[in-house]
């Protein structure tokens, strides 16, 4: 692959995908805007325990806090965190500083994809006017976005990123041709083409909500089964064996 592939945000999501990229593809940078992890990352130590010693040392990835290294690369990977207020509104703060940072390193040509978990219009109707004003270009002219939802679990190592079908979405179909060649390198379990930008980021939040329903209600359900005096797991193990019935248990929602 040509051109320099550039990470933001190297967590628990852009560590994986930065450490694959530059594994297989070469050319890849990533960049933290915390010290302190990209400090522990050169020193082959990954706090989120998702990528070995060994791997992080060997894999090729540069790592920087300075945005110096976002410069003129062709493709940009947007993996940062996108928590919630206090009053439960989506929080789009890192997403905009991300924005921000990468806008005057933006080149010409760019493809600029987003992994970030976010309600459906994020990508278009916000981050590329972001993108736009940081940088001066024109969205859909002088740069490209794409999406692509990240569905890792975090510890889970045998649904890891080369193992998981990967969606990918863009705003053009040239753009898609550089999502496939790019995401085709890393994901061995294969792509989904999303139809369209839109589909892709609310596919993810509906994959969220179900998983999230379905433990909040396996909760609610030990909870009454506990004042009857009825073990929770035995009832699971007895509906289990129904050929539909769904194997959620109780257990932490988000
Ligand atoms: N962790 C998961 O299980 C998981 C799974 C699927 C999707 N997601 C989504 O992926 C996104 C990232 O989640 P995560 O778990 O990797 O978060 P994380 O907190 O583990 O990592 C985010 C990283 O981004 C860095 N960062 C924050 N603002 C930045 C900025 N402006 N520029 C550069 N770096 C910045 C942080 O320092 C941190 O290292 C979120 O939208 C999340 O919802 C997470």
């Amino acid at each position: 692959m040509d051109g320099t592939i550039a990470v933001v945000g190297l967590g628990y999501v852009g560590l994986p995908v930065a450490v694959a990229l530059a594994e297989r593809c070469g050319n890849t940078v990533g960049y933290d805007i915390s010290a302190g992890r990209v400090a522990a990352l050169r020193a082959g130590e990954d706090e989120t325990r998702e990528i070995g010693h060994a791997r992080l040392t060997s894999c090729g990835l540069a790592v920087s806090d300075d945005p110096a290294a976002l410069e003129g690369a062709e493709t940009i990977i947007v993996t940062v965190p996108t928590p919630i207020t206090e009053e439960r509104r989506p929080d789009l703060t890192p997403l905009q500083k991300a924005c921000e940072t990468l806008g005057p390193k933006l080149r010409k040509g760019a493809l600029v994809v987003f992994e970030s978990t976010v309600f459906p219009g994020v990508t278009e109707d916000i981050c590329g006017p972001w993108l736009a004003q940081a940088s001066g270009l024109r969205q859909g002219r002088d740069f490209a976005l794409g999406y692509s939802p990240e569905r890792i679990n975090p510890g889970d190592h045998v649904h890891r990123l080369e193992t998981i079908t990967k969606i990918i979405a863009a705003d053009s179909d040239v753009a898609l041709a550089r999502m496939r060649a790019l995401y085709g390198a890393i994901v061995d379990a294969g792509l989904h083409e999303a139809p369209s930008i839109r589909v892709a980021e609310a596919a993810k939040v509906i994959e969220n909500t179900q998983r999230d329903l379905n433990i909040a209600l396996m909760n609610e359900i030990a909870l009454i089964f506990d004042r009857m005096d009825i073990s929770t797991r035995d009832v699971l193990a007895e509906a289990g064996t129904k050929w539909n019935f769904l194997p959620f248990t109780p257990g932490l929602v988000g």
